[in-house]
């Protein structure tokens, strides 16, 4: 139209020459549209860089938004550890809120114009829209200590776990760290153990005695299911040592694996046993040799007199094998005492 427009103007004016002036607009145009794709592409490039832009007055410009009345209660941060100005890497001595939300020079100017801000600052969180990566990123560029050295790789950054899944900012007191409500953080994404912990034996997680960081290294370890120490055995042998020995006469599996005869959440079984005792030992311990499974009375420990067998038949084999996990006495050969 634009075109055929300025033809016909031309044309009252200057028939013969019509189709060089056709020429020359055409160029005209499209060095317009030209020029004009190169200014749109100078406009978001200085979107980028505002984007990169930190405030000048950094938490106060937040905080003229963020206020008591702000539906996200930000104010709370003062109170935990983020918020303390003491310290080399305290965000309050670096870059203030934007230490962790990045630049927000661009967000404040556009949250002055309309609420729908998404996408102009880092935020964090389930409904989030910043990659998994970035908020990650801002987390570790603080906290790039041993303790954090297993989490790439790890069972929960495999699973896209952001820092955030566990841990809480604006608050006085991170939840998770907090040893009476860790376990509720956990077992929120873990119902399985959650289940396991409503059974008859189990390791107590009400009190603060015991937590799931007490056997587990959330941010990432070297050996398996994110235990705190190198194997399962190890890891229990921190509170229960009694257990490590060395014992005069010791019972081959303990040494080996506690896991063998116990499950570390929860049974229905006593000491955290995984099967009935006379089920568990007969995994390993045949009938021949023991007289546990045979009602002949001739192979009663003691002899062939009759009778004995019902001391031992259908009985727990802990009556008299309770030294289970080793033993000390001279003649504890059998465990027995
Ligand atoms: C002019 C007011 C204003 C200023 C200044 C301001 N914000 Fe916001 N901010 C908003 C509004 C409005 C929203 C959207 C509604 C809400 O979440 O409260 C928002 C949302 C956010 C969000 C969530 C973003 C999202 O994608 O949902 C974060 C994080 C945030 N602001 C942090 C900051 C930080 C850090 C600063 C200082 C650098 C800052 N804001 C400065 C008004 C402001
Ligand atoms: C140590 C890092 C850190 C600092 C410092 C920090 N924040 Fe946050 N902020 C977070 C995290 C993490 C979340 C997400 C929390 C969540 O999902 O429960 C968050 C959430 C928010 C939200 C809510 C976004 C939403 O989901 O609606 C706002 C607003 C916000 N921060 C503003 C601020 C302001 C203002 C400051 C400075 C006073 C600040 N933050 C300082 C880490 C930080
Ligand atoms: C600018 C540096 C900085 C950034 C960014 C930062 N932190 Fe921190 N963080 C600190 C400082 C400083 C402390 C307090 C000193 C200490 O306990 O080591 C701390 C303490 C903590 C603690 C211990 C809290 C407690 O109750 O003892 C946790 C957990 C933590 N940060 C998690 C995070 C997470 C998650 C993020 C990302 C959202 C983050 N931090 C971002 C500097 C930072
Ligand atoms: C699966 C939950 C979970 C995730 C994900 C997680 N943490 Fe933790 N974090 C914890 C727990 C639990 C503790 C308390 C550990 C303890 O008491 O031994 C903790 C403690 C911390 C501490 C303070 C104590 C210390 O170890 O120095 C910092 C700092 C921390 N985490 C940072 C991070 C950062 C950074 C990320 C992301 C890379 C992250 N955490 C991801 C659960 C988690
Ligand atoms: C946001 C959800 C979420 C939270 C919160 C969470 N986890 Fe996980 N965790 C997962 C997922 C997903 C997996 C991988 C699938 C699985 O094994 O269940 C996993 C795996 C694990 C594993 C097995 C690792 C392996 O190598 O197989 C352990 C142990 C574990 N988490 C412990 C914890 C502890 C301790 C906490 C609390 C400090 C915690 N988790 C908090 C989601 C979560
Ligand atoms: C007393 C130590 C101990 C405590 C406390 C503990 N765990 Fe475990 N957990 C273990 C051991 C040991 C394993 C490995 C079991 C195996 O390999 O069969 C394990 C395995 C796991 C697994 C992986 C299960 C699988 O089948 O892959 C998850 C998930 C888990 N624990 C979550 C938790 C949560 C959540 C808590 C806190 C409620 C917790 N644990 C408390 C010792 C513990
Ligand atoms: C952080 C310390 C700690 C670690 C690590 C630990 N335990 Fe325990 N365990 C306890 C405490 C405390 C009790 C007794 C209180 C209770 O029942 O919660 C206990 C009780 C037990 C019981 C007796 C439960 C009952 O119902 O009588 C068994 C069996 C047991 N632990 C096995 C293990 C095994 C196996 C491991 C390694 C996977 C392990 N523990 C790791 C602290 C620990
Ligand atoms: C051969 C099977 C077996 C193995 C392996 C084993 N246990 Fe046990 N454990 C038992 C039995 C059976 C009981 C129940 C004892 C009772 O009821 O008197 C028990 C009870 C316990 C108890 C609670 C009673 C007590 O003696 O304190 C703890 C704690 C315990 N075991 C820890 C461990 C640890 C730690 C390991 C690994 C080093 C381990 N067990 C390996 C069979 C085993
Ligand atoms: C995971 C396999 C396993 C389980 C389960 C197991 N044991 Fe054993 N037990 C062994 C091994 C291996 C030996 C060493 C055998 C040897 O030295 O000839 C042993 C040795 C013994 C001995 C000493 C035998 C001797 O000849 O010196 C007794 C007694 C014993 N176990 C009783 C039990 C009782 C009771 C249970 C159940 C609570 C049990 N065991 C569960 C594997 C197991
Ligand atoms: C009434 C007591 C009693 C009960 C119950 C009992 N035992 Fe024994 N057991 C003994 C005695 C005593 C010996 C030692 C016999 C000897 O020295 O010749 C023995 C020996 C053993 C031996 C070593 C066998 C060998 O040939 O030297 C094993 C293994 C064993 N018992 C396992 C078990 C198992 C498994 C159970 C449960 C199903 C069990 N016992 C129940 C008393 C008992």
């Amino acid at each position: 139209m634009l075109i055929k427009n300025k033809k016909s103007r031309h044309r009252s004016q200057q028939s013969k020459m019509n189709k060089n002036t056709l020429a020359v607009f055409f160029v005209l145009l499209m060095s317009a549209i030209f020029s004009l794709k190169i200014s749109a592409a100078t406009d978001s490039e200085e979107l980028a860089k505002a984007h990169q832009a930190y405030t000048a007055k950094g938490a106060d410009t937040c905080l003229s938004c963020h206020d008591e009345d702000n539906e996200y209660p930000v104010m709370p941060i003062f109170k935990g550890p983020h918020g303390q100005p003491f310290g080399e890497k305290a965000p309050f001595n670096n870059l203030q809120c934007e230490s962790c939300h990045g630049p927000g020079q661009a967000h404040a100017k556009k949250a002055k114009r309309s609420d729908d801000v998404a996408g102009t600052i880092i935020h964090f969180g389930k409904n989030s829209t910043t990659s998994i990566e970035l908020q990650n990123e801002k987390c570790i560029d603080c906290h790039q200590d041993t303790e954090r050295g297993h989490w790439p790789g790890s069972a929960h950054q495999q699973e896209d776990l952001t820092c955030v899944s566990c841990h809480q900012i604006h608050v006085a007191k991170d939840p998770v760290m907090q040893p009476t409500t860790q376990t509720k953080v956990c077992l929120s994404c873990h119902t399985r153990q959650r289940a396991e912990l409503h059974k008859r034996s189990v390791h107590s997680m009400q009190y603060d005695q015991l937590q799931c960081s007490s056997c587990h290294q959330p941010h990432g370890s070297t050996s398996d299911k994110l235990l705190v120490k190198s194997n399962l055995n190890e890891t229990c042998y921190s509170c229960h040592a009694e257990k490590r020995g060395p014992f005069l006469w010791q019972h081959a599996p303990v040494d080996e694996d506690c896991g063998l005869c116990h499950v570390p959440h929860g049974s229905n079984q006593v000491a955290l046993l995984k099967k009935r005792t006379q089920l568990l030992c007969r995994e390993c311990h045949s009938p021949a040799g023991h007289p546990s499974l045979s009602p002949s009375a001739t192979s009663l420990p003691g002899g062939r007199h009759s009778g004995i067998g019902k001391f031992v038949v259908g009985k727990n084999c802990l009556n008299c094998h309770s030294q289970i996990h080793g033993s000390n006495h001279p003649s504890g050969a059998k465990l027995t005492r």
